[in-house]
Formats: C-alpha cells, structure tokens, sequence
C-alpha cells in the first residue's frame, strides 16, 4: 500500500419513469434490502454511499427522483451539477425503456456536459415476463456510448456491480488542497469547481 488515501464526493441522480425500482436499486445499494411494497417517491429522496476503489474513498450522495409525471418539473433541479446518472427501466415495460431514452436525451442536452450515464435494466429477475431485450438495451446504450447492466433490486444482482462501474469512470484527480490528506468531510455550500470530485 502506498500513497495517500483520498475522499472524493459525486452527486449521482436516479432518474426514469415511475415504479421502475429507482428506490428499491438505491435502498439495496445502500442497505441491502428489498421491499415488495416499496412506497413510490415524493419528490425526492436523499441517500449516500461509499465505495472503496485502490486508495480512494468515493462517497456517493444520491438524490432518488421520483419518477410519477407530476414530479417530472423537478427533476433538473436534481440533476443538475450531478456527476453521474442511472436512468432505469423495467424490462417488462416496453414504455419504460422509451422514457429512459428520453431521459437520456434531457441529461446530454441539459445535463453536466461530462455526466457518466448509466442506464439500469431493472427487474431482471423477471424473465417470463420481460420485453426489452438484452440486445436492444446494449444497442441503445452502444450508439449512445453509456454504461448499461442488466439489474434486479430483488435479488441484487448487479447492483453494486453497477455503482461499482461509475465508481470507476469518476473523475479523480487529486488537488493541492490539504484536505486530500484523508478523512470525509461536508462538500463546501458554493463549490469552486462544478464537477464533482475530491474536496
Ligand atoms: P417512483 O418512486 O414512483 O418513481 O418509483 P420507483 O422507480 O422508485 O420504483 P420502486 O423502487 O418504488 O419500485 C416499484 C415496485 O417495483 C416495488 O413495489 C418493488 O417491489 C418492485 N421492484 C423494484 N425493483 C424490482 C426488481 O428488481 N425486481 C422485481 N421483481 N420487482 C422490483
Ligand atoms: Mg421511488
């Protein structure tokens, strides 16, 4: 082991259509649990996260969206400034996939220029009962040059892996700041730099 240990913050935004499994996704990351009967969202909700990548800590701070229409004027309030981004879908609902599509069109034209999308095939466990197929998410995601991953809340499967994977595309350059020597500590009310990294 060599080299200082650094902490670096990234704000992250669920985002896509309602019932999809944004909350379940985020409360198995963060948790690791797992509610048939999760409530949908109001507004939003606020969660963090760490990860341990080599020599650095990365703490996520994730604002869940809510995903139902009346919520949706909200959402660049969210998104904005955010390092990274899931849109998710559910696999068993064609519709779905076409919101997430959308979704991904708002973030590259009002999002962060360099946001990492990921885009979340949810509810995998699902397969008698998928639409969207494995081929047609890589397909989108390929032209589009995002993340995708086949997930499912229920059983876990991929979710850390997918966080994991952002994790790694985040931008982590130390800077002369002190404060890069170790620990964790509040992100400063007016940022100097817009992209989330180590503070
Ligand atoms: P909004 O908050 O309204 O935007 O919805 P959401 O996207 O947060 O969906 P939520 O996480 O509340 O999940 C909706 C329902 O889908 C829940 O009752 C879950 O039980 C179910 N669900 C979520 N993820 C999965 C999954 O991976 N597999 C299965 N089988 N069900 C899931
Ligand atoms: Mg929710």
């Amino acid at each position: 082991m060599s080299g200082t240990h650094q902490t670096c913050h990234y704000k992250l935004v669920l985002l896509g259509d309602t019932a999809v499994g944004k909350s379940c996704l985020v409360v198995r990351f963060v948790r690791d649990e797992f509610f048939e009967f999760q409530e949908p969202t109001i507004g939003a909700a606020f969660l963090t996260q760490r990860l341990v990548l080599d020599n650095t800590t990365v703490k996520f701070e994730i604002w869940d969206t809510a995903g139902q229409e009346r919520y949706r004027s909200l959402a660049p309030m969210y998104y904005r400034g955010a390092t990274a981004a899931i849109v998710v879908y559910d696999v068993t609902n064609p519709a779905s996939f076409e919101g997430a599509k959308s979704w991904v069109r708002e973030l590259q034209r009002r999002g962060d220029p360099h946001v990492v999308i990921a885009l979340a095939a949810n509810k995998a466990d699902k397969e008698d009962k998928r639409k969207v197929t494995i081929e047609e998410g890589e397909e989108y995601a390929r032209e589009n040059g995002i993340i995708h991953m086949q997930t499912s809340a229920k059983t876990a499967m991929n979710v850390k892996e997918l966080f994991l994977e952002i994790a790694k595309r985040m931008p982590k350059q130390p800077k002369e700041d002190p404060r890069n020597a170790g620990g964790s500590f509040p992100i400063p009310p007016t940022p100097t730099k817009k992209e989330g990294c180590c503070k």
